[in-house]
């Protein structure tokens, strides 16, 4: 791909990255995520990316709602949820946005974990509250643990504070420019999502079909993002190979039928626990 600098087309390349599961290891090895957003009437935003971030062999995964949200998930019982406004969230990877809101008490968490140590995906509303606000603008560029953004083109727009057409104009320079200027990974999403690092590396993926192209699709991807994090990846590798296994996965279930027709958000997570096991 012109002016790409990495080839995403070769899953060996993530080898490095993986760590091997040692016989003695137990839950507290493979990290905590904790996926915070489930405004009202958005609360299966959360629950799809912490979903898949237990899919993707997190050790512990909790969902820290922004308003009264689920007591507990009836089909994943092995989440755990939270009150976002109290939780604790020291020592978790964070993923902030999937159908967070921007109520006050949504910018009030945002800016709270973006003066956090935890590392950070900000995601769907998480980048909108970004967009809309000079302050959450500094404080995520003065961030020091690692920042991936996982905009689709219009929240990619709205952080570069020009139309979606600019941004799919030039995918590679506007992931580029907003990588630079929040000192942040970037994935801009779509048909060949591009991945962008801080120092000006890029990256267009391979993987992937319109199967993808259904509501919480994206949801399942920060929350993938968020568990190759926690496990210890990273931020690097863990955006391009959450990218890249995440359109495996969809391209997987379309050879089984599985889509692109139908293709449901809540089928990707088993199919990207396929995927990392056979890697
Ligand atoms: N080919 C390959 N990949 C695709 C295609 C395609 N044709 N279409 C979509 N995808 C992938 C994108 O690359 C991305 O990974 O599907 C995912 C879609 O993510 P989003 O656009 O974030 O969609 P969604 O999950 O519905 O977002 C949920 O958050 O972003 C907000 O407004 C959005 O309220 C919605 C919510
Ligand atoms: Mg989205």
């Amino acid at each position: 791909m012109p002016g790409a600098s990495i080839h995403l087309n070769e899953p060996p390349m993530f080898e490095l990255a993986f760590v091997p599961r040692l016989h003695a290891s137990h839950k507290g090895s493979f990290g905590d995520v904790a996926v915070v957003g489930g405004a009202h009437g958005m609360a299966g935003a959360p629950i799809l990316a912490a979903r898949a971030a237990l899919f993707s062999g997190a050790g512990r995964v909790y969902v820290a709602s922004v308003d009264h949200g689920p007591a507990y998930d009836n089909v994943q019982p092995e989440l755990m949820f939270r009150d976002a406004a109290t939780h604790n969230f020291a020592g978790s990877t964070v993923v902030a946005g999937p159908g967070m809101g921007d109520s006050a008490t949504a910018i009030r968490i945002l800016a709270k974990l973006l003066d956090g140590e935890s590392p950070l995906v900000l995601d769907a509303d998480a980048i909108n509250l970004v967009a809309a606000s000079p302050d959450l603008q500094s404080r995520l560029s003065a961030r020091h643990a690692p920042s991936i953004l996982t905009p689709h083109p219009l929240e990619a727009a709205r952080l570069l504070g020009v139309t979606a057409g600019v941004v799919q104009g030039d995918r590679l320079e506007a992931a580029r420019e907003i990588a630079a200027r929040f000192d942040a990974f970037v994935v801009l999403k779509g048909s060949g999502t591009v991945i962008a690092m801080p120092d000006g590396e890029a990256a267009i993926n391979p993987t992937g079909n319109p199967g993808l192209a259904s509501a919480g699709t994206g949801d399942v991807l920060a929350g993938l993002c968020g568990s190759l994090l926690a496990q210890g990846w990273p931020a690097r590798d863990a955006a391009l190979a959450a990218v890249w296994m995440h359109g495996q996965a969809a391209d997987r279930l379309v050879a089984q039928g599985v889509g692109p027709i139908g293709l449901t958000a809540g089928e990707l997570p088993a199919a990207i626990r396929t995927v990392l096991n056979r890697m």
